[in-house]
């Protein structure tokens, strides 16, 4: 069979990125242009500034990304690019890039969900992995467990309703001094502290949901720091860092090893920033381990934004005969 080649931008965050991929698994060349040093002196992305900085930087990635591929742009299959969900200025950088390069070549354009772009992820890191399994979406904008039923065949069970994940560990972060992005420092400083030193509440729901919050759990923690300053109790940064990180840990764990019992699948697939955190990783290999069941997530540069996993999403569509049509608008507020 003709090999597939897919060249992928992907500007939805912080992050200008572009990739090839070939076959939807093999990652030809994947370039990221950080802005986190950007964005640092601020405590948190500036809309305005990262599209800027994409508008400056997306050509020589994409120039970059097929020079070290070692690959013809006349060669590519298709353009793919993310559309959504992120932030509108800086989607519509890397949408109209892409819009307009696929259009000079000749070449069809395939829009990608930035989510099922971290779910592909894991098809790139693992070469065997196809569904139906269930994972777990984690990340600065997403919390979702979903059932991956197929290639771009997906049911979403259970969601956050307010922070995500990756959110909530970058806000605790700030009220701790922490630099910009707080989920790898919390993940850090968490190993020197004691997990049980302090009890926050958990971040689900008594219903009966897999739904997770995150806001009430954040502002107990700001609320224990607070009332720790007023009464001149000293607080231990890394004691806070790791109860605050197990009550996340431990809420992602339990809704996902209950949605392995209910829909009987034995592979879970974590994806997104979160999915580089140690102490998830662990929680979740150790309680998928007791039921025979196989915990999967991608390497670090893959679990951030990148745009190799948006070409991988991109193959699976293409190869079902998927295209977008040049009129394709940044969705912001797209969800799975
Ligand atoms: O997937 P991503 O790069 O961007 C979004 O699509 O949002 O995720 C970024 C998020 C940030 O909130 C960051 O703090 C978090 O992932 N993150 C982590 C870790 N590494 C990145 N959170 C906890 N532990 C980590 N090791
Ligand atoms: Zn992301």
């Amino acid at each position: 069979m003709k090999d597939i080649l897919i060249l992928a931008i992907e500007s939805s965050c912080d992050e200008t990125a572009a990739s090839v991929v070939r076959n939807g698994r093999e990652v030809l060349s994947n370039i990221i242009s950080s802005q986190i040093m950007e964005h640092r002196k601020f405590g948190g992305v500036v809309p305005e500034v990262a599209s800027r900085k994409h508008v400056e930087n997306v050509s020589w990635v994409v120039d970059e990304a097929l020079k070290e591929a070692g690959v013809k742009a006349s060669d590519l299959d298709a353009v793919a690019v993310t559309y959504g969900p992120g932030l509108v200025g800086a989607l519509l950088v890397g949408l109209q890039f892409a819009k307009g390069f696929a259009f000079s070549l000749g070449k069809p354009l395939i829009g990608v969900n930035h989510i099922e772009g971290h779910i592909a992820a894991n098809y790139i890191e693992h070469k065997d992995l196809v569904p139906p399994f269930v994972s777990l979406v984690v990340s600065g904008g997403h919390t979702f467990i979903v059932h991956v039923k197929d290639y771009g065949d997906f049911e979403v069970l259970g969601e956050t309703r307010d922070d995500a994940a990756g959110e909530a560990f970058d806000k605790v972060a700030r009220a701790l001094s922490l630099n910009y992005p707080g989920g790898p420092e919390i993940d850090r400083v968490a190993k020197l502290g004691n997990p049980d030193a302090i009890r926050f509440p958990k971040a689900n729901f008594h219903e009966n949901t897999l739904d997770f919050s995150f806001s009430g759990l954040k502002s107990a923690v700001l609320n224990y720091l607070n009332s720790a300053k007023q009464k001149g109790i000293e607080i231990s940064v890394p004691d806070v860092a790791a109860s605050f990180q197990k009550a996340v840990v431990s809420v992602l764990t339990e809704n996902v090893i209950a949605t392995i019992k209910d829909r009987k699948l034995d592979k879970i697939a974590i994806a997104g920033g979160v999915a580089s955190n140690t102490s998830l990783r662990e929680s979740l290999t150790q309680a998928a381990e007791k039921l025979g069941a196989k915990v999967l997530f991608p390497s670090t540069i893959l679990c951030t934004d990148n745009a190799a996993m948006i070409a991988s999403a991109a193959y699976f569509e293409h190869i079902s005969g998927k295209e977008s049509l040049m009129s394709l608008n940044a969705k912001p507020g797209l969800t799975l």
